[in-house]
């Protein structure tokens, strides 16, 4: 059976970015796949976190899951300090992946900056919680972005070399499922950077929960240019590369019409084509108001009530550790620990 297991980290604000880009998909591959959806707090804390925030955003990411669709019956959403087989199989790893893997991986260099010494041991061997996060339960396809896609490679690596290591065919290689290239958001204020949690703008993203006036101002504010927008022309070969590079603020825009409304980037090119951009942005607001107004609402009336949420994850929690008992206990066995866990 094909298992997807994927995870966010409850870190700040949710926005447009990782709607399209990752929970919007997931809604998807319910119906096609058993799913397990997790809030990954133990993630978060590689970094510091201020525990109150910590708490209301764990809640909230499972809320934006259940707002956008998400079904918690048919799938697993859960947060995962709440399965503790994570944090377990995760120091196996430690012990299985090997140094020069980790520092070959970018994002830690990105991440812990100039100041590498100060970094935490967690923020390093991030990747090997990450593995665990995806091999406790055997899962088999990780849906995630590009830039998630080094991280499921150290995943394989460390499966493979666990089962070499014991002479068993014991963890599954996993595919990644990368989310392509149409639903990268980027920032509204440059169209070179992702839209980001921690841009210190606000008029750089929009959040799941904005209001409808909230989307409109920022979307009128939104950087542009002057002229007029391209018609599908400017698809065909060199073309394309030429116009991201000229006006990246430009195609982002109408990337996000196209993804917000599925349709491909050459209708909307056709749709808008000669069109000045207050009019294409009018169209896109009305567009971003219709799919995240229902789902900002419901999100607020979720978090609004903590206890239900705190009650989805619970159920969650238990059904998860359900998979991975028994999967650790083989782990276990295979490691040369002594049968006593229980
Ligand atoms: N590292 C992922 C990110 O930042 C989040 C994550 C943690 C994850 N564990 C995972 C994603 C397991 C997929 C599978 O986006």
């Amino acid at each position: 059976m094909n298992r997807i297991f994927s995870g966010v980290q409850p870190t700040g604000n949710l926005h447009l970015g990782n709607y399209l880009g990752a929970i919007r998909n997931w809604v998807r591959l319910q119906n096609d796949f058993d799913c397990i959806f997790c809030v990954v707090d133990l993630h978060a804390i590689t970094t510091w976190q201020d525990p109150a925030a910590l708490r209301h955003s764990t809640r909230e990411v499972a809320a934006a899951m259940i707002a956008a669709g998400v079904d918690p019956n048919r799938n697993i959403i859960f947060h995962q300090s709440a399965n503790p087989s994570h944090a377990e199989l995760a120091w196996v790893f430690n012990c299985v992946a090997r140094m020069g893997w980790l520092n070959r991986m970018t994002q830690f260099k990105e991440k812990a900056g100039k100041n590498r010494e100060n970094a935490s041991v967690g923020l390093f061997a991030y990747p090997n919680l990450m593995a665990a996060d995806i091999l406790a339960y055997k899962a088999t396809h990780v849906p995630v972005g590009e830039d998630q896609r080094q991280h499921l490679e150290l995943t394989r690596d460390i499966a493979q070399k666990f089962n070499h290591d014991f002479g068993v065919e014991f963890f599954p290689i996993v595919e990644p499922l990368i989310q392509g290239e149409a639903t990268r958001v980027m920032s509204l204020r440059d169209g070179s950077k992702k839209m980001s949690k921690s841009d210190p703008s606000d008029m750089s993203r929009i959040n799941m929960t904005d209001e409808a006036d909230a989307i409109a101002q920022k979307i009128r504010r939104a950087k542009t240019d002057p002229e007029a927008l391209p018609g599908p022309g400017v698809l065909e070969g060199e073309a394309k590369a030429e116009l991201e590079a000229a006006r990246p603020e430009a195609v982002n825009l109408l990337r996000l019409y196209s993804s917000l409304t599925d349709k491909s980037l050459a209708d909307t090119l056709a749709e808008f084509e000669g069109a000045q951009f207050s009019h294409f942005k009018q169209v896109l607001t009305d567009v971003a108001v219709a799919v995240l107004g229902p789902i900002g609402a419901e999100m607020k009336r979720l978090t609004d009530d903590p206890g239900h949420v705190d009650g989805v994850l619970a159920k969650g929690a238990e059904r998860a550790r359900e998979i991975t008992e028994p999967i650790l206990k083989e782990v276990w066995d295979i490691v040369g620990f002594l049968r006593t866990r229980g």
